[in-house]
This record gives C-alpha cells, structure tokens and sequence, in this order.
C-alpha cells in the first residue's frame, strides 16, 4: 500500500513511522521546512521512547519518506491520512478544524486517483461529512472516499500502543473505502488485534466517548481520594479494591493532581460543546472538566498548608512538570497551575525534570532548573512530586531528607508509603487520598 499522512505532529508522525513498519510506503508531508529538515535529517522533533529507531529503520529500507510537496507525496498513494491538529478554538470550546478542512482542500486540488481520505486527527460528529462536502466542492470530478481513524495512542508508550491496540476503529460509507482499510491494518488483523469496521458518526463518537469515560473515571477516584482523606480511609487500597472488580477495571483508578496533556482537557471540552450546540447536555463531562480543575486548587492548598500557610521565603524542590512520565509535553500539566502559585506566593522554586526543560522554561518562568533530585532538595523545605518519572520512584529518602533544611514531602502521585517516608527523616509527608 501507499500512504500519504499530512502533519507530523504526534499522531501523523507516529502513525506514518508505525505504517511504514508494517511494510506499506508511507510519505509524511508538512508544511513546516524546519521540521521537515530536521526529519529528513533523521531528527526526531518530538521525545518518544523508540521512535527514533524505527524511523531509522524505515527510511533505511526505503518505505518512509518526509516532504514539503504534497502533490510528490499523493502521487499513487491508496490512502490519504489527514492528522493535523484540532486544538480547543479560543472563546467558545469548540475544536478548531480550520487545519483539517485546508488539508481536505488541498488534496482536492492535488489528487488526481481514487483514494480514501482517512481522518485521524480527532474530530467532532459529522466532520468526515463535511471533510467529504469540501473535497467534492473543490474537485467535482475526482473519485474517492472518506474513513474515519481515530487514533488511540498515549503518550510515552506511543509505539507500543499502535503495534499492539486494544482495537482499530473503522468508520467508512463504502465497501470499496473498507477494503482499502482493511488491507492497511492488515498485519494487526493477521494478529487478532480487534478492527471494528463503523458507520462514519459512530467512529468520531467512540473516540470522544472513550477520553471522555477515562477523563471521568480518573476525575471520579481524585473525589474519592479527597473524601479518603477527610474519613481516614487510604486511597490506594481503596482504587485496588474497587479496580478488582471486572466491571470497573484497574487501569486509571490512579489518584493524583487531575489529568493533563494535549487530549483529555480538548477532548471533553469539545464534547461538551457538541452536547451544547446539539441541546443534548453533556452533564457529567462538563462536572469532569469544572473538578479536574478544582483538584489542582486543593493540591495548591494543601502545598500552602504544609508550608505553614504561606509560600513566603520557601524554597521548594519540585520533581517532574511534564503532565505525565515519558514524555516533554507540558499541555495541560498540572504543574502549570500548582509551580506559578507557589512562586507568585513567594517560594523559590527550582525545577527537575528529565525531558520537561526545552517547553518548561519558557512556561514557568522564575524558577531555577537543576538536573538532579538531591541538589535541588539542599536546602529545601520542602520536596514536591508531581510527575512520576521512574527517576523520581526510587530516591534515597534518607539522604534526600538529610539535604534538605525542614524536610518535608508532598507526593502528589503516592510513590512512596507515607511510613517509609517520616522514618526517612520528612517532618511532614502529604500526598493525595491518605491521611
Ligand atoms: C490519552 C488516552 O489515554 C489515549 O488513549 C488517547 O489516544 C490520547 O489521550 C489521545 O486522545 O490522543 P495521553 O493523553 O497520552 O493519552 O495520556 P494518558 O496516559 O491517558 O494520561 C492522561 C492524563 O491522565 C495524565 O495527566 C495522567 O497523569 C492522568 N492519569 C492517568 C491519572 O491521573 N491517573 C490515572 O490513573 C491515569
């Protein structure tokens, strides 16, 4: 097969490497020069564990390709995967689907065969409609489908996620546009990973559907970790009892500072709005998106608390600021609200995190970065863990506690067990649904 993916963001650039490896030719286009430069020169502009390699590999064999020219890049391509951004428009909540209908554009005007117009960006109910309207007003004459793709991949285990999912969502109007799909996934198909072949509409709902439930089932254990700290029960025994149960599941029972990153906050934001544009209210989302932000308020709280009320002349050793492990992505990270509170309050903050530097400086202006845990700890009052990276798992908490000036941790993703840590030496250890 031949496949041309327009964007080389997260999902374009992962889901081309990903294409080619199964075997099909695959060219990415972009119209950022920069960043097609760096890929044509084998630099990998996102951090992803293992992505680099098999980019490599790839373009080695010859399968994968990088480009500016779309017309070179459509040439014969059975398949064309539209996966630019849809980031939240500014004043109304909507996804802003100005990159999408251009590319639909585009292609109308540069496509000469028939090919599936695939859509992997995530796109509200009734856009591969449109996508569909805008391709045949450019180019009446041109012969092809749409598909709808949405993409499933988590950050950080990107790789992992495409090679081995959970499923393949479908949706097409036309035999013709299924087979053609269905040949691309074929090597998953081969390995019994589910394709579950959809009308259209039910193809963009699941994937809002699925990031608006998990958005949800985390938003739901980060309330009864709160309600675990006013009656004394412990959130992590709590998440492990009620995640035992097959109906509910383990996965995303993980109380912490609210979740972040580039989808979940756009993701239910979106749905809320289609609700609202649709007069069908999207009431437990909208509640998700109103508490996921009042979490990070009450961890702010509870800093100013255990640094006896008040950030003033506190110097603070904050451990991770990317919204989650594996990853330098700073949307949406949680340590966006909690470090610009602490310094506004006063503190002097300093900062480590192993790939959170490069966005995070701009982002969080004022604070000193350091490039390792006990440095940054010397002299502290106080140690905050925000990102779980597997560096900040196993500290030594003797010596960490041993560095600092009035040693006190709050552990806002319960690495560590509250008793480990008072023996190490911390005066006062909070985290989050354990009294
Ligand atoms: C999420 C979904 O998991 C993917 O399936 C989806 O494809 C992707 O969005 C997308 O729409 O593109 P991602 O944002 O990369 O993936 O990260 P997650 O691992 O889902 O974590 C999201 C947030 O939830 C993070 O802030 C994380 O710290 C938080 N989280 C996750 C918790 O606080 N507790 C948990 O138990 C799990």
């Amino acid at each position: 097969m031949k496949i041309a993916m327009i964007g080389t963001g997260y999902v374009g650039l992962v889901s081309g490497v990903c294409f080619s490896d199964f075997g099909h030719h695959v060219v990415c286009v972009d119209q950022d020069q920069t960043k097609i430069d760096k890929l044509q020169a084998g630099q990998v502009p996102i951090f992803e564990p293992g992505l680099d390699v098999l980019m490599a590999k790839n373009v080695e064999a010859g399968r994968l390709s990088f480009t500016r020219d779309l017309a070179s890049a459509l040439e014969g391509a059975d398949a064309i995967f539209i996966a630019v951004g849809t980031p939240t428009r500014r004043g109304d909540g909507h996804a802003d689907l100005t990159y999408v209908f251009a590319a639909a554009e585009e292609i109308a005007k540069t496509a000469k065969d028939y090919a599936v117009i695939v859509t992997k960006s995530t796109v509200p109910v009734g856009t591969n409609r449109k996508v569909h309207e805008v391709v045949k007003a450019a180019n009446p004459d041109l012969d092809f489908d749409v598909a709808s793709n949405p993409e499933f991949l988590r950050e950080g285990a990107a790789i992992e996620d495409f090679m081995k999912p959970d499923r393949v969502v479908v949706g097409v109007e036309t035999e013709r546009a299924a087979k053609v799909m269905e040949d691309i996934y074929r090597p998953l198909y081969l390995r019994d990973f589910p394709i579950l072949t959809t009308d259209l509409e039910s193809a963009e709902m699941i994937k809002y559907a699925a990031n608006a439930f998990l958005a949800t089932k985390i938003t739901f254990i980060n309330e009864i970790a709160a309600l675990c700290e006013k009656t004394g029960a412990d959130i992590k025994k709590v998440s492990k009892g009620v995640g035992l149960d097959g109906r509910i599941g383990n996965k995303f029972l993980h109380a912490g500072p609210g979740y972040g990153g580039s989808c979940f906050p756009k993701d239910t934001k979106a749905l809320a709005r289609i609700g609202q544009d649709v007069a069908s209210p999207m009431a437990i989302t909208e509640t998700v998106i109103r508490v996921n932000e009042e979490v990070k308020h009450r961890l702010v709280e509870k800093l100013r608390d255990v640094c006896g009320n008040s950030f003033k002349d506190k110097t603070v050793a904050v451990l991770g600021v990317t919204f989650k492990p594996n990853t330098d992505d700073m949307r949406d990270a949680p340590s966006l609200t909690l470090v610009p509170a602490m310094v506004g309050g006063g503190a002097k903050v300093r900062l480590v995190d192993p790939q959170g530097y490069r966005e995070g400086q701009d982002l969080l202006p004022g604070c000193d970065w350091l490039d390792d845990p006990y440095e940054a700890a010397k002299g502290a009052d106080l140690v905050v863990i925000l990102t779980e990276w597997n560096e900040f798992r196993a500290l030594d908490l003797s010596r960490l506690a041993g560095v600092m000036s009035a040693p006190k941790m709050a552990d806002f993703r319960n690495v560590y067990d509250p008793s480990d840590a008072k023996a190490a030496g911390f005066e006062a250890y909070v985290s989050v649904g354990r009294s």
